[in-house]
C-alpha cells in the first residue's frame, strides 16, 4: 500500500484536523500505513463507541479546539507540517438548527483558523480543507452540481461549508496564490467536497447506516423521515482516495490542483434512503423502520448530485465500489464488529486498494 501514492506521503508531516471523528479516524489510519507522520488536532471523539478509540492509531494525538486560535499556532508551530489536512467540523445538519452560533463558530472561523496558522508556517506546502456537497447553492434541478457553481446552503450547517469555501478561495487568492506560488510564497491550498459517506466505526447520531444500527443492536424499529430523498452514498474510502490525490498534487506542487474538488459516485449510481434501507437489510435482516414522512422536519435538500469529470480527467480517479459494493461492506463491518467483536477496518482498506488497482482506476498517472 505505501507505493500507490509514489511514496509522496512517505515521512512526511500531515497535521489532520478531525482525526478523532468518522472520516478522520479513516483517514489518519490510511496515512499512517502511507507511512506519513500523522498529527491529529481535535476535540475528544464525538461518539462513544467511536473508530478512533477502536483503532488505537500510534499517531501523535493532540486534543485541542480550532476555535482556540493560541492552541492551534503552538500545534503548527511545534509539528512544523508539510500538509495540513483540515475536517475538523460541527458536521451534522440537525444540530445546526438547534446551534447554528456554534455551526458558524467552527466551521467558518475555524477554518479561517487553520488557514491563518497556515500563513504563520513556512512548512506548510500543501492545504486540503474539507468542506461538503452541501457548500452549493441547490437549486434542486436535477443537474448535477459542478465545482464553478456558486456557493449558498439553506440550513447553517451548509451555509457554513459555503461560507467555508469562500474563506478558503479568499485566503488561495490573497496569500497563497498559485500564480505567486514558487516566488512569494511555497503553499498551495485546494478545497474537497464530497457527498453523505458510509463506512464502518460511524456512529453520529441522525446519520442513516448509524441509525439504522442503533436500532438494530438494540431491537428497535428507526423512524425514516425522509424515505424519498435521493443522495449521493459512498463508501469513506471514495472521498478519502480522492482527498488523498489532491494532497498529492499539492505536495508535488502541481498548480493546477490548488482549487476545488468534486468527489462523489458515478452519476447514475444515486439512491433513495429507502432503497438504501432495503440493501441494507438484505445484509443484516434485523434492520427495521418505520416510515413517517412528515412536513414538519427542517428543510433537508431531496437532490443532490456532484458532478466529479474534473476529478475523473485532471486527477485519475473513478469510484472503486458501487453504492450497492459500498453499502455490503458497511454492514458487513458492523456485524463484524458487534457479532465477533472484530475491526474490517484493515480489510476493508486492502481490499479497496487491491480493487482500486487492478481496475487501475486510481493512481495510475
Ligand atoms: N460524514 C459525511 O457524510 C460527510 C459528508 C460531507 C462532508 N463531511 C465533512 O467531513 C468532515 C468530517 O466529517 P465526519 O463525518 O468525520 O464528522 P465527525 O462528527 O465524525 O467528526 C468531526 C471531527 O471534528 C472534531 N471537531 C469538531 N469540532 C471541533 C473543534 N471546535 N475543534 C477541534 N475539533 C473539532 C471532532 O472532535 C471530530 O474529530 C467534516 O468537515 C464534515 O463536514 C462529512
Amino acid at each position: 500500500m505505501t507505493t500507490l501514492f509514489a511514496d509522496q506521503y512517505r515521512h512526511k508531516t500531515v497535521l489532520l484536523t478531525g482525526h478523532t471523528g468518522f472520516k478522520g479516524s479513516w483517514l489518519a489510519y490510511w496515512l499512517h500505513q502511507l507511512g506519513a507522520r500523522v498529527v491529529g488536532f481535535s476535540l475528544p471523539a464525538p461518539t462513544q463507541p467511536s473508530h478512533w478509540h477502536l483503532m488505537q492509531l500510534p499517531i501523535t494525538h493532540l486534543t485541542g479546539n480550532i476555535n482556540d486560535l493560541g492552541s492551534l499556532q503552538a500545534a503548527f508551530a511545534a509539528q512544523q507540517p508539510d500538509l495540513v489536512i483540515h475536517m475538523a467540523a460541527q458536521a451534522l445538519v440537525r444540530p445546526s438548527y438547534q446551534n447554528p452560533l456554534d455551526t458558524i463558530q467552527t466551521n467558518i472561523i475555524g477554518t479561517a483558523n487553520v488557514l491563518d496558522c497556515v500563513r504563520q508556517t513556512a512548512s506548510v506546502r500543501g492545504v486540503v480543507v474539507v468542506t461538503s456537497d452541501k457548500c452549493y447553492e441547490n437549486p434542486e434541478d436535477g443537474r448535477p452540481l459542478t465545482e464553478t457553481d456558486a456557493m449558498g446552503g439553506y440550513d447553517p450547517y451548509s451555509m457554513s461549508k459555503g461560507a467555508a469555501e469562500l474563506v478558503t478561495s479568499s485566503y488561495r487568492n490573497s496569500f497563497f496564490n498559485p500564480a505567486q506560488y514558487g516566488r512569494s510564497h511555497q503553499t498551495l491550498v485546494a478545497s474537497v467536497r464530497a457527498g453523505n459517506v458510509i463506512g464502518g466505526g460511524d456512529w453520529a447520531v441522525d446519520r442513516l447506516i448509524p441509525d439504522l444500527i442503533r436500532g438494530s443492536v438494540s431491537g428497535q424499529r428507526v423512524v425514516i423521515r425522509n424515505p424519498e430523498a435521493v443522495r449521493p452514498w459512498q463508501h469513506v474510502l471514495e472521498p478519502l482516495s480522492g482527498y488523498l490525490l489532491v494532497g498529492q498534487q499539492l505536495l508535488l506542487g502541481n498548480q493546477q490542483a490548488a482549487t476545488g474538488w468534486n468527489f462523489g459516485p458515478d452519476s447514475a449510481d444515486v439512491l433513495s434512503v429507502r432503497a438504501v434501507v432495503d440493501q441494507a437489510k438484505t445484509r443484516w435482516s434485523q434492520i427495521g423502520i418505520d416510515e413517517q414522512p412528515s412536513d414538519n422536519n427542517p428543510h433537508e435538500a431531496h437532490l443532490l448530485r456532484l458532478n466529479c469529470d474534473k476529478a475523473h480527467q485532471l486527477l485519475n480517479w473513478q469510484p472503486v465500489w458501487t453504492t450497492q459494493a459500498a453499502i455490503g461492506r458497511t454492514i458487513d463491518w458492523y456485524r463484524a464488529y458487534y457479532e465477533q467483536n472484530q475491526l474490517r477496518t484493515e480489510a476493508d482498506l486492502r481490499a479497496y486498494v487491491q480493487q482500486a488497482q487492478a481496475a487501475q482506476l486510481i493512481w495510475t498517472r
